[in-house]
């Protein structure tokens, strides 16, 4: 089945197939390169990797308008049933997958940190979604780390969304590394040049063997 993914901007994607839309760490209406609004953004599910504001700012508020089920660390689904009332709630862990209608999500390790005014979120995560016999792999936040080679022998991702705007996370250096070490066929940075704080030069992003894609916020892929 044909899966599409949507760059929102920053960390934020949209991916579709079929009936299924799941939205990926929804930021958008804090977030100064995002094009759409979060009240446009239509979903049936919500993947989360950690708690920190440019990630799940926007997650509680479209989960509740949609009726969206919501994926992510145990402490994140907690806070969003405390604070929005939210009942579809899949909380999870590292190295933990759940069934889908439409495939499975897991959460991978990632080396970060999380949390949201000051209150624990649980264990920052990378995402591994599986969708219309597809499978993409979003990072999350995270250094560098050598069992990304795990991760591509574990899941073998079709396309791997990986941070690299340096500072907080991978620089593109170490994400092209990471494409590489992941070994899907297509890579695509992201969490670059949202604020002056975070590099906005990929010409250091060259993956050998792994096709480079620079997506524009707005701009929308197809899977394979
Ligand atoms: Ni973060
Ligand atoms: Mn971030």
């Amino acid at each position: 089945m044909t899966v599409k993914i949507e760059f929102l901007g920053h960390a934020s994607f949209l991916v579709r197939s079929g009936s299924y839309t799941i939205a990926m760490d929804p930021f958008l209406n804090g977030n100064p390169v995002a094009k759409k609004s979060a009240d446009e953004i239509e979903c049936t599910h919500i993947v989360l990797s950690h708690g920190h504001a440019d990630h799940i700012a926007d997650a509680g508020p479209i989960a509740k308008r949609r009726g969206a089920t919501v994926f992510g660390a145990f402490e994140i689904c907690n806070f969003l049933g405390e604070t929005h009332g939210l009942e579809k709630l899949e909380p999870m862990n590292p190295g933990g997958q759940v069934k889908t209608d439409f495939g499975f999500v897991a959460l991978t390790r990632a080396y970060h940190s999380s949390s949201f005014d000051g209150r624990y979120m649980g264990m920052p995560c990378g995402v591994i979604l599986s969708i219309g016999g597809k499978t993409i792999y979003h990072s999350g936040d995270t250094a560098l780390f050598s069992d990304m080679k795990l991760i591509g022998e574990l899941y073998r991702p079709d396309v791997a969304l990986l941070c690299a705007g340096d500072r907080f996370t991978m620089g593109p250096e170490h994400a092209a590394r990471a494409a590489e070490w992941v070994g899907a066929p297509v890579a695509v940075p992201m969490h670059y040049g949202t604020w002056p704080l975070l590099t906005s030069d990929m010409s250091g992003f060259k993956p050998r063997g792994v096709e480079a894609r620079i997506m524009k916020p707005g701009e929308v892929m197809t899977v394979g």
